[in-house]
């Protein structure tokens, strides 16, 4: 990798549709995640092993990801909050797995009904398994830049938090702006704090919601930064039932035009992603609304 080489991790299949009410067949999931991987992106959370009572659109996530025809290189990570979540995941195929907790007490018993202690005491074991079997597997810190219910989030938590997944195995943590407030100065003080921690940027991506429009602002100021991955999703939906005010994610296609005009390696091709960005908003029956899915590339005519 060269420094100005970037990972794009999609988050759509999970993130982007866990929140929508219209029913998504499992089939229409499995062609917007065979059109990502023609895109070129080489890393596709696939669906969550939660409880089918907290995110109904998911519920078919054992017969999603036995279904799903994996490509060589490429990774198809899910989000597993427990044993039970593990135990799907093993009987479907899983070899990359997410936990997943916050950096506000608030929205940790809100989103999985555990302290934040408590959400590491049940990671544990799940972590030690995944890493006795080889899987790959990543710690999200949710509201890292303030919590629907508490407001305001010092970076201290979030380092401890982030500390304490790593501690437990994970190969990379995800900082999330999950309900969209931060600014790129809200990047340099929390990403200034893990960094100023001993975290690498390697172990690091940021996961932006792009409630207020200063998703790609924030990407700009962590690249400056030496942050090298950013979690995104196609066609921009994404929210949490559990983040009220949430908006949807970054979207995937707003991402890949910063990156190539800032130069960026990503290995995923615009037009090919706009195909799959298109299925989806189809499939949920609204018009694309993201920056670049309405403008389009720009090329000379
Ligand atoms: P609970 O009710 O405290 O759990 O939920 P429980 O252990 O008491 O179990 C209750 C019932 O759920 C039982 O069933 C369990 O078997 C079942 P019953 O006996 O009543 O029929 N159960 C499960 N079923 C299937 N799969 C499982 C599972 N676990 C228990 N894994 C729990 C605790 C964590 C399960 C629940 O709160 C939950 O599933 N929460 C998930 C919420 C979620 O998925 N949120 C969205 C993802 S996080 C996010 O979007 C943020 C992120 O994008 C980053 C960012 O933006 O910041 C990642
Ligand atoms: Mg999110």
């Amino acid at each position: 990798m060269t420094d100005r080489d970037v990972r794009i991790y999609e988050v759509g299949p999970r993130d982007g549709l866990q929140n929508e009410a219209t029913p998504i067949s499992t089939d229409a999931k499995l062609r917007f995640i065979d059109l990502l991987a023609d895109a070129g992106l080489r890393e596709i959370e696939a669906t969550s092993f939660v409880s089918p009572r907290a995110i109904p659109q998911l519920a078919d996530a054992g017969e999603l990801l036995a279904q799903l025809t994996r490509r060589p290189g490429v990774r198809y990570p899910v989000l597993v909050p427990n044993a039970r979540g593990l135990e799907r995941a093993t009987a479907a195929g899983a070899d990359a797995i997410c936990v997943f907790t916050a950096a506000s007490e608030a929205f940790t018993r809100a989103n999985i009904n555990m302290t934040i202690a408590e959400s590491m005491s049940a990671f544990r074991p799940v972590l030690q398994d995944a890493r006795e079997r080889g899987w790959w597997s990543r710690g999200y810190v949710s509201t890292a830049f303030g919590c629907p219910y508490q407001g305001e989030v010092g970076e201290a938590a979030v380092v401890g938090v982030a500390r304490e997944l790593l501690a437990l195995g994970v190969d990379e943590v995800s900082i999330g702006d999950t309900i969209g407030v931060a600014g790129p100065a809200d990047v340099r003080r929390v990403v200034g704090a893990l960094l100023g921690a001993g975290i690498a940027p390697a172990q690091l991506a940021l996961h932006f919601h792009d409630t207020r429009g200063t998703a790609i602002a924030n990407v700009s100021a962590a690249l400056d930064l030496g942050i090298r991955t950013f979690d995104a999703s196609t066609g921009g939906t994404g929210g949490c039932p559990y983040a009220p005010g949430a908006a949807g994610n970054l979207a995937t296609e707003d991402l890949v035009y910063l990156l190539d005009r800032e130069g960026c390696a990503h290995g995923v091709d615009l037009d090919a992603l706009m195909v799959a960005a298109h299925h989806i908003a189809g499939v949920l029956g609204r018009p694309l609304s993201t920056k670049v899915g309405q403008a389009g590339a720009w090329r000379l005519p």
